[in-house]
């Protein structure tokens, strides 16, 4: 394969420096079985970025990550950094990577895995078979609307956020909805809360123009976030494709990933908008967070992860055969009873971090022929 691929390893905080080198021993089996071409680079961002050069993110990473073909970050945040000022959090590292990456599609999907289905929140008959993807908003919307502050006022003080989406925001958001939704069982259900928010008025009657304009052929519903959050814990499989706002997403996306049985399981990709020479900027990364709890045991579920560069490799770079592979071993693996703690049923013996990732590239020997 001549077509080298440029990937940013970003390892970020806490289980980050445990889940990264597992992933990293999945990527290298790829490379040297010849399956692929990567150029691997790594970067700080979030706490670690900020312990070694004062902020959560540089411009020479920041730089580095346009310039890449995606990047794979782990994860970032953790009780070390609680007490510094809020715009050096590790969070504002990830927010701002995200916004001036214009990563504006956020692609998470919930899927239980045949083998954990009594792991799940929900009794197996309920959620055996999910396969739904949430797609979110990303930078725009309440976390990134002006103005914001806080400032003094009668009686103590006063914090706003705003929250604005304007028509081309939502159609790009939306299309995204529509285009997968086309790919999979061609219904889309777009989330808002139109009965109280004047963005999401606009949000509902602008996607539902652009239904009728390009895509009739796809089954749209609409849904106020509370109801879908009420569906969401009780029928999830009613649901195929999810489009909605940022604060909406981030709410939903957990509560969706819960019913997969575990965290540890779920990884997302955020993506832009390819440009002139159809370079796509592209963020992949677990829907987890950094366990500051269970940081430096060796015990994380690398999975996450592992699952995140397999959907770099089928949306970023096009290499289904590759990503069909990683997500099989995966499969496999649970299903054999190989389970981290996170995931570990009655009678199975947890095992370690680097374990789970021997097993997988393992697996891939087997079944890769
Ligand atoms: C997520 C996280 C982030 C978000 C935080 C860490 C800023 O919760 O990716 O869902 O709210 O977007
Ligand atoms: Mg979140």
């Amino acid at each position: 394969m001549s077509n080298k691929k440029k990937i940013l390893l970003l390892p970020g905080d806490g289980i980050g420096h445990e889940i990264t080198p597992a992933t990293r021993r999945v990527i290298d089996w790829f490379q040297s079985t010849g399956r692929a071409n990567f150029e691997i680079t790594n970067g700080l961002i979030g706490g670690s970025s900020y312990d070694a050069h004062g902020t959560p993110l540089t411009d020479d990473t920041l730089a580095q990550a346009k310039a890449s073909d995606a990047v794979l970050l782990a994860c970032i945040g953790g009780p070390k950094w609680d007490a510094i000022p809020f715009e050096l959090r590790p969070e504002r590292g990830l927010l701002k990577i995200r916004k001036e990456m214009g990563l504006f599609a956020n692609l998470r999907p919930a899927l239980v895995f045949d083998a954990l289905a009594d792991a799940s929140s929900l009794k197996s008959e309920f959620v055996k078979g999910l396969d739904i993807m949430i797609i979110r908003e990303l930078i725009g919307g309440l976390y990134f609307g002006q103005p914001r502050g806080i400032e003094d006022a009668p009686g103590g003080r006063r914090g706003y956020n705003t929250m604005t989406y304007s028509t081309p925001e939502i159609e790009r958001v939306a299309r995204v909805g529509f285009e997968l939704a086309r790919k999979r069982n061609k219904k889309l259900c777009s989330v808002d809360k139109a009965n109280v928010l004047e963005t999401s008025i606009v949000w509902r009657e602008d996607i539902t123009k652009l239904h009728a304009a390009e895509y009739s052929d796809v089954e749209l519903s609409h849904m106020y976030v509370d109801a879908c959050a009420m569906h969401l814990a009780r029928a999830p499989r009613d649901f195929d494709v999810i489009v909605t706002e940022n604060m909406f997403g981030d709410i939903l996306s957990d509560l969706a990933s819960t019913l997969s049985g575990s965290l540890g399981m779920l990884p997302s990709a955020s993506l832009g908008a390819a440009d002139a020479n159809g370079h796509q900027c592209a963020i992949y990364e677990p829907v987890h967070g950094s366990a500051p709890d269970i940081t430096g045991k060796g015990i994380a579920n690398p999975l996450a992860m592992i699952l995140s560069f397999a959907m770099m490799m089928r949306y970023s770079f096009d290499m289904t055969d590759n990503a069909d592979l990683v997500e099989q071993a995966v499969q496999n693996v649970l299903k054999a009873g190989v389970r981290t703690a996170d995931i570990a049923e009655k009678g199975q013996k947890p095992v370690s971090t680097d374990d789970m990732a021997d097993s997988v590239v393992k697996e891939l020997g087997l079944i890769a022929g």
